[in-house]
This record gives C-alpha cells, structure tokens and sequence, in this order.
C-alpha cells in the first residue's frame, strides 16, 4: 500500500524518518529534519515505452568516446559512454584531477567539453594544462560551484563530455544544505544523472574518499551512477590503479595502471612486473606469484612472516589478501602437510599495495610459510600459483598457460603449479613442476623439509 504519510528529511545526511525530532536519530544532526510527503517524494510520470535499439542518445549504437588513455578505456569497458554517468573517487591528492585534465584536453581537442571546477580556480587548472603541454581548441574551463550554472554552460555548448570536480565542492538549490552534506551529494548526483540521460552529454563526477569518520563519501553515490571507478595507489609509490568497482557498460574488477611522472599520468601498458622490486638476494618468507586479476597476467610478491606466538591467541594478519581463507589454507597445511603453525603468529602481506581477490594465491601463501618458518630461502626464479582444496589437494585455476608465459616472458625459469595446469610441453628455458598435494608443493619449492 502507498504511504502516504509525511517523512521527515535530514538535510545533512538525507536520512528519513517518519516523525519529527530535534535531533536526526540517524546521524545526530541537530535541528536538521525537514518535512516533505511521501506522495512528492516519490511523485508519479507516465511513462513511454521505447523500443529496445532506439533507446540509445542519439538514436546511434553507443559509439564511445576514446578518452586519450587505453588504460582508461579498457576499465571503462571500451571508452566512456555518452550519456553516461562516471564516478572517480580515490584519495585527496592522488591525481584525479590530473587524470580528467588529461582527459578532457584529449576529448576536447574534437569535441565540446566543459571541466568545472569547484576546488581551483581557472588560472590554477590552465597553469596546471600548460605545465603538462595539454592544448584543446574545444575544451571550456569553469570555476563554479554552483550546480544549475554548470548545467546550464553544459547545455549551451552541447558538450560531449561534462567533467565536475568534485562532487563535494558543488551545491544545488534544491537540496538546502551546505556543500558536502550528504543531501547534497546525492541531489547534486541525481541532477546530473539526470542531465547526462537527458542530453547524451557524459558526466564524470570526482569524490574524494573521505577519511573514516565522515560518512560523506562516494560510497554513498554508487548505486546513482552507471560507472564507478577508484583510483588507489600504496603510500609513496609513483604507480596508480584504476579499478572499476561498478560498470553498466562492461566488466568490473579490469584494472588500469598509471605512473605519476613530472609530466602528469603516464600510462603503464606492460604492467606485468611493476610490483616486483624484489632484493637480489632472495630472503626467506618470499615468493613470486602470478595472479590474473584485473584481466591480464600480474607478477607479484608475496610474503609471509611466521613468528613464535609470545602470549594470548595467535595472530593471523593478512595484508591485501581474505584472512578467513588464510586461516583455511593453515588448517589444510597443518592436517595434510604436518606443518603445524599453531604456536605461531603469522602475517602475510601483498606487497605492492594490491589487493588479490583469487584463490591462485593458496599454493604459494603456503610456500612462503614454509619458508618463514624454516628459515630457507625460495630461489629468485620461482613462480608458483595454485588453488587449495580442504582434503589438501593442490586444483588447477584459469589462465594457466597464460600465466606460465608471462612468468617465462620476465625471466622465471622454475614454476610450481598444479598438476592440472602442467602444459604437455613448458615454455622454452623453463621447469614446470606440476604438484597434486601440499606435501608435494612445499618439497618441489624447499627441497625435502624436515
Ligand atoms: P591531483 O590531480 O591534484 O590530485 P587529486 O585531484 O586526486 O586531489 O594530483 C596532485 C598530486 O599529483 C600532487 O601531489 C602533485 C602530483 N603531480 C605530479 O607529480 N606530476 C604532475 O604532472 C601533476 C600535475 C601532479
Ligand atoms: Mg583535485
């Protein structure tokens, strides 16, 4: 049944309630609840049926719009959509704006393009587009915050591509609370969703990841959005990632890489070895793993640290990978290998700032154990990958071939896989060790343990 009784709105952080009080129950606002019906909140259109193909803005097949930057195209899903909505958040500081400059120079070197800014001012983002040698005959640069202004310039020039950075900084009228609030947010958010479906025109919206403690982040616009990407990086690395955490128009979890140079952001297009800056001399506690998350072939570190436990109950700290399943991997390891770790607190780190969200981290995790706790070295030109199952077998994953000639490619000449991933014939100049059980992983990598 419709409800039609009267909610009550916060206008800081755009939470409803259905009776009136001083203080918002959600997020402790003081004198911030503001009456509004039901009824015209959720007001009724007629609505007109279209059929399926001509639905696209433009009446054209969604042709996209190369950005400038393959790496960003290929987290898109094949370049930006018109007509669509882009979300970048990512850390102050991390280079969004750099990002989208670049972007918005390449596309408006052909196309109107308008890049608001709420955060510097025309002079800072010219100086800015001079310093990176960016020139675009058709590329507009504002400095507004005021949201239907912005929209309206949109409109005027018929821009391709509007770029607002950032969500933060602009306010509209209709939602009566400060830049930032949470109200704000998300009807600055809709209006320019609405905008974008409307006149074809492509938003990309930057929202800066607040630090824990403010709720008034981009994690709040995600479902609003068709596309939303973050962009990471580890503390005082030169390289970015670009990972698409929500995309209507193509595959999620792709990653894009980026350097940070003097010159603005460089792309990365070989990014296979990037995480590894391994010390010549090979340590114990560190493997090499190839992981393919992110849609093609990633070479990274993996270590483990395996610690007589001093008090208490151990410690299991996992660094970029599930910790539940590093609890499951120590089990396995313990009931099948009688490598017992129960005295011991362990810690396992990704090194490189990624995050590896695939099981094909198992079988080297383990190894790296090992090793820690044996004090024995993995030899520099091993790779491993390999899935663990809870009776201890060692399972084949995806993309084995594929990853065995990366490995081969950077100069790997020994990799521990699971026998299901053992090509007939190993790529030229190297060993493939194919492996069914732990026991048998952990003596191709370390030699016999005692
Ligand atoms: P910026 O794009 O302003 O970050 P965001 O918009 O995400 O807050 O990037 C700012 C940082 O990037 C700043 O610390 C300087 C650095 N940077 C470079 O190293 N090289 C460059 O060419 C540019 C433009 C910025
Ligand atoms: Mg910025």
């Amino acid at each position: 049944m419709a409800r039609t009784s009267p909610v009550f709105v916060c206008g800081s952080c755009g939470g409803e309630t259905l009776k009136w009080q001083g203080q918002c129950p959600l997020c402790g606002a003081w004198n911030s609840l503001e009456q509004r019906s039901a009824a015209s909140a959720r007001a009724v259109t007629s609505a007109a049926a279209v059929p399926l193909g001509a639905a696209v803005p433009g009446g054209r097949s969604a042709e996209r719009l190369p950005s400038g930057a393959a790496e960003l195209d290929r987290v898109l899903g094949g370049g930006i959509v018109p007509g669509s909505v882009i979300l970048l958040g990512g850390d102050p500081g991390i280079g969004k704006s750099t990002l989208l400059l670049q972007v918005a120079a390449h596309l408006g070197a052909s196309r109107p393009v308008i890049y608001a800014s709420g955060e510097e001012s025309v002079a800072q983002v010219s100086l800015r587009a001079e310093r990176l040698s960016l020139a675009a005959a058709r590329l507009s640069l504002v400095a507004e915050t005021e949201l239907a202004a912005i929209l309206a310039l949109a409109a005027e020039a018929h821009a391709a591509v509007l770029v607002v950075d950032s969500i933060q900084t602009v306010q509209s009228a209709a939602a009566g609370a400060p830049a930032g609030a949470v109200s704000q947010l998300r009807e600055c958010t809709a209006e320019l969703v609405r905008f974008a479906k409307a006149s074809g025109t492509a938003v990309i919206i930057v929202g800066h990841v607040t630090k824990e403690g403010t709720i008034a982040g981009p994690r709040l616009l995600e479902h609003l959005v068709d596309t939303v990407l973050y962009f990471e990086s580890e503390a005082g690395s030169r390289y970015r990632i670009v990972r698409a955490a929500k995309n209507r128009f193509g595959a999620v979890n792709e990653l894009g890489f980026f350097a940070m140079t003097g010159a603005g952001l460089k792309e990365v297009r070989n990014p296979a070895a990037i995480f590894l800056a391994r010390s010549a001399e090979p340590a114990p506690g560190s493997i090499v793993t190839v992981s393919r998350d992110g849609g093609r072939p990633l070479l990274i570190e993996l270590q483990a640290l395996v610690d007589r436990m001093r008090f208490g109950a151990p410690r299991r700290i996992a660094q970029g990978l599930d910790a539940n399943r590093l609890a499951m991997l120590l089990a396995a390891v313990n009931r099948h290998a009688g490598l017992s770790l129960q005295e011991h607190d362990v810690f396992v780190n990704v090194v490189g700032g990624i995050e590896i969200g695939e099981t094909s981290w198992d079988l080297p995790v383990l190894i790296a154990l090992a090793s820690s706790l044996h004090a024995r070295a993995i030899p520099a030109s091993l790779v491993a990958f390999g899935e663990i199952g809870l009776t201890g077998e060692v399972r084949p994953v995806a993309w084995g071939d594929e990853r065995l000639r990366e490995a081969q490619a950077q100069g790997f000449r020994i990799a521990v896989v699971p026998q299901g991933n053992a090509p007939r014939q190993s790529p030229a100049g190297m060993r493939v060790v194919g492996v069914g059980r732990i026991g048998e992983a952990l003596e191709a990598a370390l030699g016999a343990l005692t």
